[in-house]
């Protein structure tokens, strides 16, 4: 019997399989209820009581042994298995998901007031944003040395010749009548800068959407049935407008455009300061001195500019009280427009 513990013992020992099949079946083969290793315990009971000692204690190490042996190889398959499928990579894994990122609230407002534009015939037009004094200020019917121009504190990049930042994307509607003749419908998005100190209600760089529409016999009442549809369209079907008389040099007549405060539905709240209305754009009907000065005769042609604040836009639809949030990238602040569209 010692031998037959011995040589099992050997081949515990000696055992060195490919697969989790051939350990099992090993397992069984050894240990299993009519394995070999039981076998022997069967055949202990009966040999001479002063061998059992000896026996006994040979039994028991080559039943753990058998055990050890096992388990070890079961863990060293396993190992070996993981490293491998790592390689490769394992294809049935599910995916790790990737974080989207979303839209800046203000690409979101004024993605959506080009498309209510766009849905009235105005196409996008671009510019650049360093300009010249041509293209920012005369073309526009502001005098040289005329107080209009300190409505606007600018940035200048050189004095002489003058070289600034545009101060609004009335620019681009100068670049468009350059080299476009009427009829003209543009929408002009773009970010423009004034000299101001930052505070909650002004920062120094911002965005507007301007727009201009050229043709002939265009009349203050088209103006005031597009700006509606704007309004409704942007912040509801129960918006309403007004229009207050105004001053741009551009423009005659001017017009500043309030909205009905869709937050008090026009009963007067903290954010209306009481007066059921909100300023939301400037607007007027273009001046005869802009058209000549672009090369368009306003004796065939007449038209109608207006021009809004998209960090404006943003606050009055999303209830932001602090314009200096869009610029901080406050990761807690933009992911409140997750879902927006
Ligand atoms: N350009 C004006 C501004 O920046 C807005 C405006 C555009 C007003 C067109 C009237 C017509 O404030």
């Amino acid at each position: 019997m010692i031998e037959k513990i011995q040589t099992l013992l050997q081949r515990v020992e000696a055992f060195a399989p490919q697969t989790a099949a051939e350990i099992e079946e090993f397992r069984i083969k050894v240990l299993g209820k009519k394995g070999e290793l039981t076998a022997l315990m069967e055949e202990f009971k009966s040999v001479a009581p002063e061998l059992k000692r000896e026996l006994g204690q040979k039994l028991n190490h080559l039943k753990s042994a058998a055990l050890e042996r096992i388990n070890t190889l079961k863990g060293e398959l396993e190992e070996k298995q993981m490293a491998q499928s790592s390689e490769v990579g394992d294809m049935s894994r599910p995916g790790s998901a990737e974080g989207l990122g979303s839209r800046h609230p203000i690409s979101l407002v004024k993605n959506q007031i080009v498309e209510i534009f766009s849905r009235l015939g105005y196409t996008v037009a671009e510019g650049p944003e360093i300009e010249d004094d041509w293209h920012v200020f005369s073309a526009l019917n502001f005098p040289p040395e005329h107080p209009a121009r300190d409505m606007q504190d600018t940035f200048f990049i050189e004095k002489q010749p003058d070289i600034l930042l545009r101060t609004h994307t009335s620019s681009i509607q100068v670049r468009t009548m350059e080299h476009q003749k009427p009829p003209i419908r543009v929408i002009c998005p773009g970010r423009v800068f004034r000299n101001e100190a930052i505070s909650y209600r002004a920062h120094c760089i911002f965005h507007q959407v301007e727009g201009l529409y050229i043709d002939k016999g265009v009349s203050f009442a088209d103006m005031k049935q597009s700006l509606l549809y704007f309004a409704k369209e942007l912040f509801g079907e129960s918006a309403t407008i007004r229009m207050r008389p105004s001053y741009f040099p551009f423009t005659e007549p001017s017009a500043e455009v309030d909205v009905s405060c869709n937050l008090c539905g026009g009963k007067g709240c903290n954010v209306c300061k009481g007066t059921g209305w909100l300023e939301i754009m400037g607007c007027g009907m273009v001046d005869p001195n802009v058209l000549t000065a672009n090369g368009i005769d306003p004796k065939e042609y007449s038209g109608f500019a207006f021009g809004m604040g998209v960090e404006r836009i943003a606050m009055l639809k999303y209830g932001v009280k602090d314009l200096r949030l869009y610029f901080e990238n406050d990761v807690r602040f933009l992911h409140q427009f997750d879902s927006a569209l």
